[in-house]
């Protein structure tokens, strides 16, 4: 069944659990996801982003998500909108089927400027006032995503704020997320704590320094009933990098989440985690392993197959690592 991330989060808080919010652009990646929400009896957030849907197709987005409730009619599923960049975004995004949208003010519609309180506010409460009428969800943003270590926004894919950024602007004010929340009424609130999209998060293993995990402790003290949002949220795991770099990739090392640190955030009103660039890994991987071993082959399926199961795998592994397994 389709719900809401109100829905979803509100019994994820009950019950002391936290979501992963997966993304997909295409069919296989929307499989892989419902079959490890399926083996684990868990309920489950897909989310699409801007890029996600002039990729994929609104319509065929929308098709994919009732097909995907269809074949799996008993695991909850909440359809969510990543990084609305703007209202418009977000309210084709509710005609298109989605149950949740998010609108992401703490960068401008261009999404490199760095949006100003008025303007986050502003723009954020035009979406909770419009699609809470239609009994959607909204997630907004306070904070700017980028690293702690070098200072810089994100540059990395071409969404981000680019150059240096102060560290009050990285990490959330625990203050303004209480001002944040009673004036725009969003139901889920995304903060800044370190965490950049992308897989070059962290040039080692993160500690306190360029995690801050103790900005969530301390906004969960202020907001006990705020249901948190972790963004740049994959592990990047060294499994993952080795298996693209064996087989003729070449990423550089690097360091992602731990997920020990996740599941302290969701001891601490972390509800939803946003997962994507793992799977991205996860099924690059196992493509260029096949298509290394059998150059011969050119059948898609003979590679996007084994690219499914490996998302699958890696899905399940969170989906039981934040104990939403069983809670269906
Ligand atoms: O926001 C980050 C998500 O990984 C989506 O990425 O904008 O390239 O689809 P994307
Ligand atoms: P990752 O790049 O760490 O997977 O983060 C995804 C994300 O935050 C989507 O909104
Ligand atoms: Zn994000």
């Amino acid at each position: 069944a389709r719900i809401t991330l109100r829905q979803l989060l509100d019994h994820a808080a009950e019950n002391d659990y936290g979501v992963p919010a997966f993304n997909i652009n295409n069919m296989e990646q929307a499989l892989a996801i419902m079959a490890a929400a399926d083996a684990t009896d868990a309920p489950v957030i897909i989310q699409a982003s801007r890029g996600a849907r002039s990729y994929a197709n609104d319509i065929m987005l929308k098709h994919m998500m009732d097909a995907v409730t269809e074949i799996y009619p008993h695991i909850p599923v909440c359809v969510h909108l990543d990084h609305g960049n703007e209202p418009a975004t977000c309210m084709t995004a509710i005609q298109a089927g989605f149950t949740s949208v998010m609108m992401d003010g703490s960068l401008k519609a261009d999404g490199k400027t760095p949006g100003d309180w008025d303007y986050n506010v502003g723009v954020t409460k035009t979406v909770t006032d419009m699609a809470h009428l239609g009994g959607i969800s909204v997630e907004g943003e306070l904070g700017v995503l980028g690293s702690l270590e070098s200072g810089e926004g994100e540059k990395e894919d071409g969404h981000g704020f680019e150059g240096k950024l102060s560290h009050d602007q990285l990490l959330t004010n625990p203050d303004e997320a209480v001002k944040f929340v009673a004036e725009t009424k969003v139901d889920a609130l995304a903060i800044a704590m370190g965490t950049s999209h992308g897989a070059y998060k962290f040039t080692r293993k993160p500690d306190g320094a360029i995690l801050a995990m103790h900005v969530i402790e301390e906004i969960h003290k202020k907001l006990p009933n705020m249901h948190l949002v972790m963004h740049g949220s994959s592990s990047v795991p060294q499994d993952l990098q080795d298996v693209i770099n064996q087989y003729g990739g070449k990423m550089p090392q690097t360091w992602g989440v731990p997920v020990e640190e996740i599941q302290r955030g969701i001891k601490h009103g972390v509800r939803k985690i946003n997962i994507d660039t793992d799977n991205r890994m996860a099924m690059t991987g196992q493509i260029r392993k096949i298509l290394s071993e059998h150059p011969g082959e050119f059948d898609p399926r003979k590679y996007l197959k084994p690219a499914m199961e490996a998302m699958t795998a890696l899905c399940k592994k969170r989906l039981e690592e934040f104990n939403t397994a069983g809670q269906a």
